[in-house]
């Protein structure tokens, strides 16, 4: 009887403890929460899927380099630093490299 209650307890501890535990901020969440639109000063239009498109190669850059900086340089000034250049070389992704270019000039309005 007596273990059941503390099993019973310790159930009732892990219940409540374990979201906790999930939502206490995690050092590494800045990095992976994605800047808005506005944050990076983009001043063109828009587009959701085209603006996920660019972040996701600074997001593929971070994760291959592990280099914190350069995830927020790769989207400095709404993607037009040479880091955002450097990513898409590092990624192999020069084949698209027209693409990304009209994609920033939308979303940036260089
Ligand atoms: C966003 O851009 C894509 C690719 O250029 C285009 O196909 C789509 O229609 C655009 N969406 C909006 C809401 O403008």
């Amino acid at each position: 009887m007596m273990f059941l209650c503390k099993l019973l307890n310790l159930s009732a501890l892990l219940l409540i403890l374990v979201p906790l535990i999930i939502s206490l901020p995690h050092p590494h969440h800045d990095v992976h929460k994605r800047s808005s639109f506005f944050d990076i000063d983009c001043k063109g239009v828009f587009n959701k899927s085209i603006f996920f498109r660019l972040d996701r190669i600074c997001e593929d850059c971070y994760s291959l380099f592990r280099e914190v900086e350069l995830h927020s340089l790769c989207k400095e000034s709404c993607f037009t630093t040479d880091y955002f250049v450097g990513c898409v070389e590092a990624l192999k992704l020069e084949e698209d490299w027209e693409k990304f270019d009209k994609w920033r000039e939308i979303l940036g309005k260089k």
